[in-house]
């Protein structure tokens, strides 16, 4: 009898089996509750959209659209494409559902597997898996851009990763970088025989990505070409100012890494990668930035975005590599805490469910911003569902916006709250409202959830 064909899988893609799988499960679970606690809720996507939503958006010129997708012709002739990534998705479903029409931000998480075909090695495979939250809304104020990075940082300490870095850079706007790019496109000209082949022939397609060069031989040459930072326009400047003081009044640790670029094209103003130990080449387990305009570049209204992606399968591996994966973790006899703060009120039969917050913060002059900041941290850090403004906004409208959140409560600081060391909180349910301690403020709001 003729030997059956032994089958395995596919070049780059693999099985993740248990006992790991079980990490895997606690990794996204707890992404699940953190992301919650920021007021972020969950959106599935489709694995396979129009290639030309990806063309779009990251890009025609990138490696990842140019070289990487795994794309087919329907049965209809359309060009499909496996996802490569997920933000193209995310602000088409914004656009397809007037999603802008919601109220405050609109704050969605996501998670599942991507493709992209490029050269397995460690931490780098064909269909690998991803993390992701984006932001999406009017503002374009700094501490949205420090609160999501806050998020990341708060889910990683969570996991127990150490050594994990974050690398932040600024590629300014549609009215900066263009001059940026010509001044470095110059430059690069000037030495142009000192380059290898890739970056030579990058300095026509796309010159910042020279910037992201490992060649040992041009680290030296890449050093002296001109940055980023020094070109930025004003306003430009002045964001990314203001992001670094938003992260230091968070206590959270970051290098400017002046040649992060990322290799995707909607992105401006801040970037960010977050690399880990012990991963080799492939160590950044995470990326993200700005994308304001790409919303109105798919057909959207005007819109302001940011977020980022975590690459599942490397914080696994950081994970493992830093003693954290201990997947024993994952016999969870927890089951009486509440996984999050979400409250879910559903009317069985009539399948109405109205999904809101906790609490959401009123503050009102800027020296409130900074201790509004520490005690959402605490309440966040306790189980909670938090929102909190990320510019300062009027006592009346705060109070509606919470209620067209479904807030249970708003805590309310103000200048005589500052001043006395208190907090005002008042229950949206029936506008009670008492004066409370930071302690009976914790106290209460525990009771509240349970
Ligand atoms: P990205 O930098 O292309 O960004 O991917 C994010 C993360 O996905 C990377 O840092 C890495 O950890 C992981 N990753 C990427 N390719 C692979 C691969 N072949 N194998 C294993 N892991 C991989 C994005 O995808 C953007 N959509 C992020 C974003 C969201 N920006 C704004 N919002």
């Amino acid at each position: 009898m003729a030997e059956a064909k032994k089958f395995r899988a596919i070049k780059g893609v693999r099985d993740i089996l248990p006992p790991e799988s079980a990490l895997w499960n606690r990794v996204e679970q707890t992404a699940r509750d953190v992301f919650a606690t920021f007021g972020f809720q969950e959106i599935r996507l489709p694995i396979f959209e129009q290639t030309e939503l990806f063309a779009r958006s990251v890009g025609v010129n990138t490696d990842i659209v140019g070289k990487e997708m795994y794309s087919f012709a329907d049965r209809d002739d359309t060009s499909i494409s496996l996802r490569p990534e997920a933000t193209a998705s995310v602000v088409r479903a914004y656009i397809e559902h007037g999603m802008h029409s919601r109220p405050g931000d609109v704050k969605l998480y996501y998670m599942g597997p991507m493709f992209r075909r490029e050269r397995p090695q460690k931490g780098r495979y064909r269909q690998f898996y991803q993390i992701g939250a984006e932001v999406l809304g009017q503002s374009d104020q700094p501490a949205i851009d420090a609160e999501v990075l806050e998020m990341l940082m708060v889910y990683l300490e969570r996991l127990g990763l150490v050594g994990a870095k974050l690398h932040l850079n600024s590629i300014g706007c549609q009215e900066c970088r263009p001059k940026y790019v010509e001044k470095l496109r110059e430059a690069l000209l000037e030495v142009i025989n000192e380059l290898g082949a890739d970056s030579q022939r990058r300095i026509e397609t796309n010159p910042l990505r020279v910037l992201d060069s490992k060649t040992p031989d041009e680290q030296a040459i890449i050093e002296k070409l001109p940055r980023i930072g020094d070109h930025l326009c004003a306003s430009c400047r002045d964001h990314f100012a203001q992001v670094q003081q938003q992260l230091k009044q968070r206590g959270i640790a970051y290098e400017i890494n002046w040649r992060l670029v990322r290799g995707l094209d909607y992105y401006m103003r801040t970037t960010f990668e977050i690399t880990a130990p012990g991963l080799g080449a492939q160590n950044a387990i995470c990326g993200g930035g700005r994308y304001d305009g790409l919303v109105e570049l798919l057909g959207g209204p005007p819109t302001k975005g940011i977020g980022f992606a975590i690459g599942t399968d490397r914080l696994v591996l950081a994970l493992q590599e830093v003693g954290a994966g201990d997947v024993k973790a994952e016999v969870r006899k927890d089951v009486t805490v509440p996984v999050t703060g979400v409250v879910l009120k559903a009317e069985v039969g009539r399948v109405k469910v109205e999904v809101g917050i906790d609490v959401f913060v009123a503050w009102m002059g800027a020296a409130s911003q900074p201790a509004a900041v520490k005690i959402v941290r605490k309440l966040r850090e306790a189980g909670l569902s938090v929102e909190v403004p990320a510019e300062e906004m009027k006592f009346k409208k705060s109070i509606g916006l919470a209620a067209k959140l479904g807030a249970r409560f708003a805590l309310i600081i103000g200048e005589n709250e500052l001043k006395e060391g208190k907090y005002a909180l008042k229950r949206l349910a029936d506008g009670h409202q008492e004066s409370l301690s930071e302690a009976d403020l914790l106290a209460q709001l525990k009771a509240a959830q349970a």
